[in-house]
This record gives structure tokens, sequence and C-alpha cells, in this order.
């Protein structure tokens, strides 16, 4: 049987007559982690939403768990989404007018209410970031790799099946950034959760198992791990 979570099927995305990517093969196996690095402007972005359907393909396919959903309706996907994905962005997103803790369990109230093992979970991974003490904290006294931190622990409360994480530490110094990236991928280990990293930075994408380069609108793959390497 196959563990492949996600996959594209010879996708081509344009925005009216702009070609931004074609012929795109792309799938996602249970617990790996995959680099994409690319210029800016070169389509990651977009290509990280028609994963998710967030935007949809213009040609081709999108298949979760072994089903075509690229015709499928807004609101089977936006049901189906959260089991699958948690996101974490450049810009950490979190809500301002809600505390860490709140920040954290927003996702299990969309998903499926909350109880007190949600809370717990959060707890413990705050913890495990570092930022044990922070649940009442107000989002706007956080520094940004303490943001971060909150970020990564709350893509991990619906334990997704695939982080998606868009250049994650793009706005931290670098050593918050190597803490950062750490914290993901340990925590995507730990929990069994497969890693879609996108990335300018280049040692951040040796350490996936593969990594692939979005250039001239094509995904050519240009490195996969193996001991030797
Ligand atoms: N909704 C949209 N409508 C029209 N053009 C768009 C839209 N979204 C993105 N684009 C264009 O598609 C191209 C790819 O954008 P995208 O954001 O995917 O790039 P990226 O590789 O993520 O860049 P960066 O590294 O700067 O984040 C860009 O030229 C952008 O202007
Ligand atoms: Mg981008």
């Amino acid at each position: 049987m196959s563990n492949i979570i996600a996959e594209l099927r010879d996708v081509r995305k344009n925005f009216q007559d702009s070609l931004i990517f074609s012929g795109i093969d792309l799938w996602i196996e249970e617990g790996e982690t995959i680099g994409i690095c690319g210029d800016s402007g070169s389509g990651k972005t977009t290509l990280m939403n028609v994963l998710g359907m967030l935007d949809r393909p213009s040609g081709g396919s999108v298949i979760w768990e072994g089903n075509d959903v690229t015709g499928e309706r807004s609101s089977k996907l936006s049901k189906l989404r959260p089991k699958l994905f948690g996101y974490i962005f450049q810009r950490c997103n979190l809500i301002p007018e809600l505390n860490v803790l709140e920040n954290l369990l927003f996702p299990r109230r969309i998903v499926t209410g909350v109880e007190q093992s949600d809370v717990d979970f959060a707890k413990n991974l705050l913890k495990r970031v570092s930022m044990s003490g922070a649940e009442s904290r107000n989002i706007t006294t956080l520094s940004g790799g303490e943001r971060q931190r909150v970020a990564v622990v709350r893509a991990m409360m619906n334990h997704p099946k695939i982080i998606i994480a868009d250049e994650p530490t793009g706005s931290l110094d670098e050593r918050s950034a190597d803490a950062v990236m750490d914290m993901i991928v340990g925590l995507c280990g730990e929990y069994g959760s497969a890693l879609l990293l996108i990335t300018h930075n280049g040692r951040f994408a040796k350490k996936m198992n593969t990594s692939h380069k979005l250039h001239g609108g094509k995904l050519e793959k240009i490195h996969r791990w193996s001991r030797e390497s």
C-alpha cells in the first residue's frame, strides 16, 4: 500500500497569461522531509498553495491520500485540509488579540473543539520549544524567534500529516533560525509528520531527505540524502 500523503501530477499554474510552472510531479510520503528552494518569484509559495488546494491548479491533478481532489468543493477541502496540513509562515501570522495558549488552541476550536488533552498537548509542546510558562503572554510582547516557536507549536496542534513551512526562519537571525529549524525537524520526527520546507537557505535544504529547485517553471531534484553523502 502506498504511503504517499499528497501528490501533484503534471501540475501547471498560470495567472492570466503568465505561466508560473508546468509539468510538476511531486509526492510526499509519510514522515519524509523535502526541501524546495528557488529564486524569489519562481513560484514556491504558489506551489505550496496548490498542493494544499488554497489555490487551484490550472492543469494536472492534486491527490490527497489517494483521492483526486482537484475538482473538490471548497467546503469539503476546508474539512480535509487541517488533518493533512499544518502551516508555518515567514511571518508567524499569530492572532495578536489572543494570548499564546488561545492561539495554540484556535486550530483545535476550528476542527473538533477544545479538550483538556489539547491544553496538555499545547503546554507540553511549549515546554519542548523552551517556552514553558508563556501560556498567558500577549503575542505582541514576544520576540520574533519566540513568536515563530509558538507558530511551530500551533502548526502541530491538529497532528497534521505534513508540515508545510514557507521560509519559516526568513525573518530571524542565524542563531534563532537554527534553533527554530531544529525544533521543526525534531517535532516532525517525533510526531511522524512529513515536512515540506521552502527555504532560501542551502544549509537547511541539505538537511532534508530530498531537495528540489524550482527554476524556469520546472522542478529539478538537486539532492537526495544517502548514508554516503
Ligand atoms: N494571485 C496572484 N495573481 C497574479 N500573480 C501572482 C499571484 N500570486 C503570485 N503571483 C506571481 O507568481 C509568481 C510566483 O510567486 P510566488 O509567491 O509563488 O513566488 P515565490 O517563489 O514564493 O517567491 P518568494 O521567494 O519571494 O516568496 C510571482 O511573479 C508573483 O508575482
Ligand atoms: Mg514565497
